[in-house]
């Protein structure tokens, strides 16, 4: 099938697992406070739905995960609780970057590090650096991340990086400067909490994306929401643009069987 130009990279091959699913993990002050627990207990409690999201990922043969852990906009709220989300994010990766390794995991962080302490940026560097040459699953986790923010720096590079007057840049220029430049665009955009908005997360990237919304909150996600979000996931016609009738022969991904016939759903 020729490549016309349109705004969105090329279109990926026709996959049923989706290639990479990126997630806003929303729900845990409302998760605690059902409870009678104070917000940071939420906050705790998602890092366990964190754990097993990634462990179903992997069987499921998704090759990427995005998870939104804290937005741009999250420095408006109370500052016990910033500073808590921040020693939680730390602390969690000072016990979990070896494990992620040990399981040939590659571990990113996409986002405004300038705002985080210069050890946080230093653990950061060596995580992504010791787990560089992992391929089982791409994890990216995006921290002090906002949209626009991302476009705004990438906008930046692209200019000062290139002697091309402004009418000669082309999308691919903007592309590889985006922090996730690594990573196919999203298949599946999940959010659970019930908020139906996407918060500022990954603005350029979703223009395509299949976007679920469930009620379910963060900390009580697991693998059977996952496969829910996957099954919706499989009832869609990604068109790109295009009718019906002329997707018949796109290819389609092999080695992937379809997760309802594995999975009673
Ligand atoms: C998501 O849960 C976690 C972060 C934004 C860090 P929330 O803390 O937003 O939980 P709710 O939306 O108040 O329930
Ligand atoms: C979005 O959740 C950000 C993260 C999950 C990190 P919020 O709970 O902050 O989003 P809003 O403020 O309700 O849009
Ligand atoms: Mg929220």
């Amino acid at each position: 099938m020729p490549q016309v130009p349109g705004s969105t990279r090329e279109d990926p091959a026709k996959s049923i697992i989706p290639r990479h699913i990126a997630i806003i993990m929303d729900g845990n002050g409302r998760w605690a406070k059902k409870r009678f627990l104070p917000r940071i207990a939420g906050h705790r409690q998602g890092v366990e739905a964190v754990r097993s999201t990634i462990k179903a990922c992997m069987g499921r043969g998704v090759e990427y995960l995005t998870l939104f852990a804290f937005s741009s906009e999250n420095w408006h709220r109370p500052e016990e609780e910033v500073t808590f989300l921040m020693q939680l994010f730390i602390r969690t990766l000072e016990h979990e970057v070896a494990k992620l390794n040990e399981n040939g995991i590659r571990f990113k962080v996409i986002g405004d590090l300038s705002k985080f302490d210069s050890r946080t940026v230093a653990f950061i560097h060596q995580g992504e650096e010791l787990t560089a040459n992992n391929s089982r699953l791409i994890f990216t986790v995006a921290a002090n991340y906002g949209g626009r923010w991302d476009i705004m720096q990438a906008v930046q590079k692209m200019i000062s990086d290139s002697p091309n007057s402004l009418e000669d840049f082309k999308e691919t220029d903007l592309v590889r400067h985006f922090a996730m430049n690594y990573a196919p665009d999203p298949d599946l955009f999940i959010r659970t909490g019930g908020e139906c908005r996407i918060s500022n997360f990954l603005l350029w990237q979703l223009a395509y994306s299949e976007l679920y919304f469930t009620d379910t909150l963060w900390p009580d996600f697991d693998a059977h929401a996952l496969d829910l979000a996957i099954k919706s996931y499989q009832q869609r016609e990604r068109r790109f643009g295009r009718i019906s009738e002329q997707l018949q022969n796109m290819p389609i991904k092999k080695g992937i069987t379809k997760i309802a016939a594995k999975k009673k759903l």
